[in-house]
């Protein structure tokens, strides 16, 4: 059984001290869902002071859970990367979870399936669970190409992971037409790409990883569409933009 997993990419938003302000406010209106796993990527200023707030929070608040992961990592242990920041800087936090591969940093700042590639290998080398993001533009779904450009990043984007890594990643599709944009996919249309995404990982890893991953929905997922999109078989939980930076709305999604 699959435990549904709600992430929120909170992108270029909230400050250091919004963020600890809006982990104050969900700490005291969560209500205990023990059966699935929440998680925040806020920007890199502000993880740590989550993380600690998350801890003071737990104290008062037992039922409080949330993780926190990261919105990026460079794929390098350190060295002359102006700007970036490495695996073992996020793991030294006590950082979870990384998101890899969204398709703004893929269309923003030329992340490549190669470069991907190398930060999945990174990320489990350091015991970071990458959430992977794959999905099409517009155009690749208008000429009918969703399917194959999507399972092809899927086949780039893990070359070399192995069986047992493999079990501990977590893919989210998010078709790059919803992101953002109010429109989401239809729960069929989206149900339809995250099966064809299990099949390729049971077809590269086997029955029993591909039965066990985790595959997420992103694109303008909110309060009034969860429940349905949650609803299908192959969709076990959301990667959330827009909605998870307000707090009612994520709470609302959480307990969908
Ligand atoms: P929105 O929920 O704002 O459409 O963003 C989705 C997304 O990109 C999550 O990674």
């Amino acid at each position: 059984m699959r435990t549904p997993f709600i992430a929120g990419n909170w992108k270029m938003n909230l400050s250091d001290n919004e963020t600890v302000e809006f982990i104050k406010d969900i700490s005291h209106k969560f209500e205990n869902r023990n059966n699935i796993e929440i998680a925040i990527c806020p920007p890199f200023t502000s993880l740590k002071s989550a993380l600690d707030i998350i801890e003071e929070e737990m104290i008062k608040n037992e039922s409080f859970k949330i993780m926190v992961g990261a919105q990026n990592m460079y794929f390098k242990e350190s060295g002359a990367y102006t700007g970036e920041v490495s695996p073992g800087m996020l793991k030294s936090i006590g950082i979870k979870y990384v998101i890899i591969g969204h398709s703004e940093r893929r269309e923003l700042f030329g992340e490549t399936d190669e470069s991907v590639n190398n930060k999945i290998k990174a990320a489990f080398k350091h015991k970071i669970k990458p959430i992977l993001c794959v999905g099409e533009s517009l155009k690749i779904r208008e000429e009918g190409n969703a399917v194959s450009h999507t399972l092809n990043q899927i086949k780039k984007d893990l070359q070399g992971i192995s069986k047992e890594e493999a079990g501990s990643l977590t893919i989210a599709y998010e078709p790059i037409w919803a992101i953002g944009t109010g429109k989401n996919a239809t729960p069929q249309d989206a149900n339809e790409m995250c099966k064809a995404i299990r099949d390729q990982i049971k077809e590269i890893y086997g029955k029993e990883i591909s039965e066990n991953l985790t595959i997420q929905y992103g694109g303008s997922v909110k309060p009034s569409n969860i429940k349905e999109l949650m609803a299908m078989p192959d969709i076990d939980g959301a990667l959330v933009g827009g909605a998870s930076i307000k707090v009612d709305d994520f709470l609302a999604i959480i307990n969908y």
